[in-house]
Parts: C-alpha cells; sequence; structure tokens
C-alpha cells in the first residue's frame, strides 16, 4: 500500500482489472428528488445497486470492493435519514447476508462501527465472522468512516506506543502509521469512483487513494449497476499509473 509497494500493484496491473476499486455511492436522494419519491426510496434502490455491484465484482474479479456507506460527517443529516439509513443497513445484513455468503463474499468493516447500536453491532460481527473463511470477494463497507478520524486515531495508537512500550519517534514512518489504519491488511485501492457529478473525495480514504486512479461519473448511485462498473474497468485499463517513477 505504500509507496514502496508500488511496483508490485503496476506490475500486477497487466492494463486489466484493478485489484481494488472503492465506491463513493452517491446520488440516492436526487435519484429520488426527481421521481418525486421520499429520499428513503433513494436509498432502498441504492442497497439494490449496491447488491448488484458487489454481484459484477466477483464475476470481473475484482479482488476488494469498497463501498462508502456511511460518513463520520453523515451524522448531521436529520435525525430520521440518519435512522433509515441504519435500518437498511441492519435489514441488507439480515436478509443478504446468506446470499454474500453462498457467493464466496468476505465482509469486512472500516470505521467505527462500534459506535452504533450493539444489536446492530452484533449482526454485523456474526456476519463478518460467518464469512470470514469466504475468499472470492472481499467487501469492505465504510460505515462511520472517516478519514481524518482514522488518521487521529492511528496517530493516538502511535503515540501510546511512544510513551507506552518505547516506540522510538523514527519509527514513525509511513508504514508505521498504515499498520494503524482500518484498512492494515487490505491493499490500496487502484481506482476510486464517485457517481452523481460530485467530484470530492469528502474524507473518504485520504491516506490510502494517494495513487488511485479517480473516477467521477454523472449515473446516479441508483441507476450504477454491472455495465457501469464494467465500464469504469475499462476505462482504468487505459489509464497510465506512473507512481511518481518514469
Ligand atoms: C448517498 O446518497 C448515500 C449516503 C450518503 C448515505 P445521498 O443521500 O448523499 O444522495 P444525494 O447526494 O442527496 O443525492
Ligand atoms: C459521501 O457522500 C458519503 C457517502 C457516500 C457515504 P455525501 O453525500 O455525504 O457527501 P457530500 O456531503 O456531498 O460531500
Ligand atoms: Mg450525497
Amino acid at each position: 500500500m505504500s509507496v514502496a509497494s508500488a511496483p508490485a500493484a503496476a506490475a500486477g496491473q497487466g492494463g486489466s482489472v484493478p485489484r481494488h476499486v472503492a465506491i463513493i455511492m452517491d446520488g440516492n436522494g436526487r435519484w429520488a428528488k426527481r421521481r418525486l419519491l421520499p429520499r428513503i426510496a433513494g436509498h432502498r434502490k441504492g442497497i439494490e445497486a449496491a447488491k448488484a455491484v458487489v454481484r459484477a465484482a466477483g464475476d470481473l474479479g475484482i479482488e476488494v470492493l469498497t463501498l462508502y456507506a456511511f460518513s463520520t460527517e453523515n451524522w448531521r443529516r436529520p435525525a430520521d435519514e440518519v435512522s433509515d439509513l441504519m435500518g437498511l443497513l441492519r435489514k441488507f445484513i439480515v436478509d443478504d447476508i446468506d446470499e454474500l455468503a453462498a457467493n464466496g463474499v468476505r465482509l469486512r468493516i472500516i470505521g467505527d462501527y462500534q459506535a452504533l447500536k450493539p444489536d446492530l453491532v452484533k449482526l454485523i460481527d456474526d456476519a463478518m465472522a460467518r464469512t470470514a473463511s469466504n475468499s472470492r470477494t472481499t467487501l469492505v463497507i465504510a460505515l462511520n468512516y472517516g478519514s481524518q478520524a482514522e488518521i487521529a486515531r492511528a496517530a493516538r495508537q502511535l503515540a501510546a506506543k511512544v510513551s507506552g512500550s518505547g516506540m522510538s519517534l523514527d519509527a514513525i514512518t509511513p508504514e508505521a502509521i498504515e499498520a494503524e489504519l482500518y484498512t492494515a491488511d487490505i491493499p490500496a485501492p487502484d481506482l476510486v469512483i464517485r457517481t452523481s457529478g460530485e467530484q470530492r473525495l469528502s474524507n473518504f480514504l485520504l491516506w490510502q487513494a494517494a495513487y488511485a486512479e479517480l473516477m467521477f461519473v454523472d449515473t446516479l448511485w441508483p441507476d450504477f449497476g454491472k455495465a457501469e462498473l464494467a465500464a469504469a474497468i475499462s476505462g482504468f485499463g487505459e489509464r497510465e499509473r506512473r507512481f511518481g517513477g518514469l
């Protein structure tokens, strides 16, 4: 994931399929608004899109798919929308874990999901344990995730090692920081896609995306599916990655 490991990532790319695709699923609210529907209808359709994209990722040979589901800033939304989103997430875990498990999906969470309601935390922990030995696709859900909070947490953990167990200041390297991130054992994203036409990262994988290819598409998330993912992969295959070298 570090710059030092970049040549291996470049060699593995082979002009084809990215190993790790990370998606900022945006535009559910606008999708609903255009149809004069409540925002939750857009979020519901957004879950359907997510399920289709997880299936497609497996078919396309993507090893890791990260989906940004709820940011640390999304708590600023009205309480009823936050509760709708948590309800949909709970329903997704309960209803769809069997299909995910049967399709060889391993579930991982990044972000402070343990701060969520205890029953939801338990459902998530059970789903992760149940799929832990699957290896076809790793589905990483970014939940109560924010890059800045993640990096601050890494800094706290390193500071504790310096003051508590005698870690030397010189040992605070990019690799040491990476080892404290939620993504420590996940390869860096090769491709970050954001739907809905917005061109910003909104506190998503700021460290990990240091050398990711960024792709902004106008499609609203509920309309994103296998064909759109395949088009993004094919666009990625035409990009030239350099990692600072020549
Ligand atoms: C993305 O859709 C879903 C989440 C952020 C949870 P939005 O809800 O942000 O949709 P827009 O941006 O209002 O259209
Ligand atoms: C980013 O989308 C967060 C998720 C997709 C979960 P937002 O819709 O919250 O981002 P901003 O507020 O437009 O930057
Ligand atoms: Mg949005």
